[in-house]
């Protein structure tokens, strides 16, 4: 009962339309004859006037009779009206309008889709980082050593040298990912020996010799899933990222100030507990006394 009064339905809603399209037909047929008419009129007014009459035969500026002119002018509009009637309704008339229609609301129907499948598959890769952040077993710790004033390198150098801190560094990394902005690997000799480096560029084209390359913080953190323990050790930019997703600093604080241009970002108590610290005093082979710090996540 309802199928039969659905196509009911269609076919009114069919026949409404055919009614309508002949109706515009008629319209469009009827202002083409009423155009000619006058058209025609004014014509033949025009050679009246101008041979009849001789009114203003003096008037000729394309060196012809104005009427002429005039009567040109009235049959180009009146040809173009006829094309638009009679020859631009056949090829542009409703069926290609509605092929048309069809064809721009499939088109847009497909990009539509599309773009609700990159939504789609952004939103899983967003709720797959954000499940990885709350279950994983990693202990992610970001090692630096930054003067009281916060101060890390300057001119893409380091700029102190501590013997100790060195081998704290080698001591702690050891066998583990290694995580770093492209500044910092480039601003050391080689790929660090014994650790899986992870270099971090924008740039799709880079290569780095004995280091795996990557385009996010994210993906650094994902390729070293495996790793228990995977470091962030720097640059500024990398570190001021990494502050979200680490659990641990392994904080050297070297106890001067240094004019610089990176600077490590500052550690919010309210977020940041110290749980560990080893002073060190200056001596023979450090130019500066420094602390040996280690601070936890407060997770709330
Ligand atoms: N005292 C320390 O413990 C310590 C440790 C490490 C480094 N440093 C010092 O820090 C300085 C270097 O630090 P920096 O801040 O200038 O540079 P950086 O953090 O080492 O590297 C910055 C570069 O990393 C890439 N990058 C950053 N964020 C990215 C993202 N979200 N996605 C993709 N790529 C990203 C970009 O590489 P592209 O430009 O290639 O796209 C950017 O230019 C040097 O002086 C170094 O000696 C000190």
């Amino acid at each position: 009962m309802f199928g039969r009064k659905k196509e009911k339905t269609t076919l009114d809603a069919q026949q409404v339309s055919l009614v309508e399209h002949a109706q515009m037909r008629i319209a469009q047929k009827r202002g083409f004859h009423t155009h000619l008419l006058i058209s025609l009129f004014l014509i033949f007014f025009a050679l009246v006037l101008d041979f009849a009459f001789d009114y203003k035969t003096d008037f000729r500026p394309f060196n012809t009779h104005w009427s002429f002119i005039l009567g040109t002018l009235l049959l180009l509009l009146l040809l173009t009206h006829f094309l638009k009637v009679y020859l631009f309704h056949s090829f542009m008339g409703k069926a290609w309008r509605e092929t048309q229609l069809e064809f721009l609301l499939e088109k847009q129907a497909l990009q539509v889709e599309k773009l609700k499948r990159a939504m789609d598959k952004e939103a899983a890769l967003k709720a797959s980082a954000e499940w990885q952040r709350e279950n994983r077993k990693q202990n992610i710790t970001m090692i630096a050593a930054a003067a009281e004033n916060n101060a890390l390198g300057k001119d893409n150098q380091l700029i102190w040298h501590l013997s100790k801190d060195l081998q704290h560094f080698k001591q702690l990394t050891k066998g583990h990912h290694v995580i770093m902005g492209r500044k910092t690997f480039e601003s050391m000799p080689k790929a660090l020996p014994n650790r899986t480096n992870v270099v971090i560029t924008r740039q799709n084209d880079y290569r780095a010799e004995d280091a795996i390359v990557v385009h996010s913080l994210e993906a650094a953190i994902a390729l070293a899933q495996s790793d228990d323990r995977p470091f962030i050790i720097g640059g500024g930019e990398i570190y001021r990222q990494g502050l979200d997703y680490a659990d641990c600093i392994e904080l050297t604080r070297v106890h001067d100030d240094f004019e610089a241009d990176t600077f490590f970002p500052e550690i919010d108590p309210a977020h940041w507990q110290e749980v560990w610290r080893e002073n060190h005093d200056k001596d023979e082979n450090h130019e500066h006394p420094f602390s040996f710090i280690r601070y936890k996540k407060i997770h709330a």
